[in-house]
């Protein structure tokens, strides 16, 4: 065996306890020869996953774990991941043994006997590589999901969206900063981040069929896709936070106006009345949407801090609406009359506004 660490192999992990001694086990024997680690990246599970792994870990140091506490997502966990090792080469594999690590000794091979190689894609779409037993939904979706990539990457990648791939440690570490390390397509956001385009080969494989343990892969997951494409294409301009704070904001001022509009309607319901309703109505909306979708991964939970995040989200946007008719007022003075650009400044100035303060103040930590 190599004395020199060759390759760190990360398992990104969220209640797979079941699966984490048979992955080891076939590591082992797949890797049977090289010099390896195996670097389980857990956010916390309730099923105990990290407690089995390093369980196995003081038998077998090659056996690592890194447990998050209070994260969630699959690329930022691959991420620290592959940050976490001394190998001059990592690798990324589900932890459910849906990849085929069989195939890792010649990724490792590939890339230990040309220099000029950045990445070996393990792929689902090249000749002898398939999905297994998808359904004919799940293969349209996730060929659609592919096709979307097509916008953000340049590279002629068959499977772009595999979560099966080895690349050089150095490549990685380089390119943390601007990754966007949303969502679960890791593979995608290191292959557009890359200022140079990375040289790649890929190796066909046959994706396996779940046994045991659930799929993480949800709505939530297809939207943070398509958060982390947009992040790509305009991130840099409209970052996206803020652009998710501002559509919420936008859908809001619709719900006021049907609020209004409802209550207004009643006669014993005075304008001013309709208003004050119309606008806590609005605000306890974007409230939790802002809290379920733009601050997700700090979400507020419990009645208790949710109580107290709304009261702080109500006093900043308070806040905000009062600078909002102060600017609006001010530039509809000076300018002498284009109203609605005067009222698009009071907007803008108010949703920047409510977006530094309650990102800090109520979502902050
Ligand atoms: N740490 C961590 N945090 N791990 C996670 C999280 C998370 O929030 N969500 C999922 N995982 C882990 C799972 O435990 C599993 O080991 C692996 O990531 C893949 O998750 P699955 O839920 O099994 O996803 P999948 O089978 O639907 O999707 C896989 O196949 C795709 C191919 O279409 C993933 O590998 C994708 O990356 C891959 O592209
Ligand atoms: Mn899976």
């Amino acid at each position: 065996m190599p004395d020199r660490l060759e390759l760190a192999v990360v398992v990104p992990t969220f209640n797979e306890s079941a699966n984490v001694a048979a992955l080891v086990a076939k590591l082992d024997q797949a890797l049977a020869g090289r010099s390896w680690e195996a670097i389980f990246v857990d956010d916390n599970s309730p099923d105990g996953t990290a407690d089995i792994a390093r369980e196995l870990g003081r038998s077998d140091p090659r056996v690592r774990v890194i447990q998050r506490i209070g994260r969630r997502g699959l690329s930022s966990a691959c991420i620290e991941g592959m940050c976490a090792t001394a190998a001059p080469v990592v690798a990324v594999i589900d932890g459910d043994m849906q990849h085929d690590e069989t195939l890792l000794p010649r990724m490792l091979d590939a890339l230990e006997g040309d220099e000029t190689l950045d990445v070996v894609v393990g792929s689902r779409f090249v000749e002898g590589g398939g999905t297994g037993e998808w359904d004919r939904d799940r293969v349209a979706k996730s060929a659609f999901a592919t096709r979307l990539s097509r916008r953000v990457l340049k590279a002629d990648l068959s499977d772009p969206m595999s979560g099966f791939f080895m690349i050089r440690t150095g490549i990685v570490r380089d390119l943390v900063p601007t990754l966007s390390a949303i969502g679960f397509k890791i593979l995608l956001d290191i292959m557009t981040a890359s200022p140079r385009p990375l040289k790649f080969i890929e190796l066909p494989y046959v994706f396996r069929t779940r046994e045991l343990g659930e799929s993480k892969l949800d709505h939530v997951v297809a939207m943070e896709y398509l958060i982390a494409l947009y992040d790509r294409m305009f991130g840099r301009i409209i970052p996206v936070r803020f652009a998710m704070f501002s559509a919420i904001g936008a859908l809001g001022a619709a719900v006021h106006f049907v609020v209004l509009a409802l209550s207004f309607g009643l006669d014993f319901i005075t304008f001013f009345q309709a208003t004050i309703i119309a606008t806590v109505v609005a605000m306890t909306f974007n409230f939790f949407l802002n809290n379920a979708l733009t601050y997700r991964e700090q979400r507020l939970k419990g009645a208790a801090a949710l109580f107290g995040g709304w009261v702080s989200f109500c006093v900043v946007c308070a806040v905000g609406a009062v600078a909002n008719i102060g600017v609006a007022s001010f530039l509809f003075d000076v300018e002498h009359g284009d109203w609605r650009f005067a009222a698009l400044a009071g907007i803008l100035v108010s949703a920047v506004w409510n977006f530094v303060l309650s990102s800090r103040f109520v979502w902050g930590r």
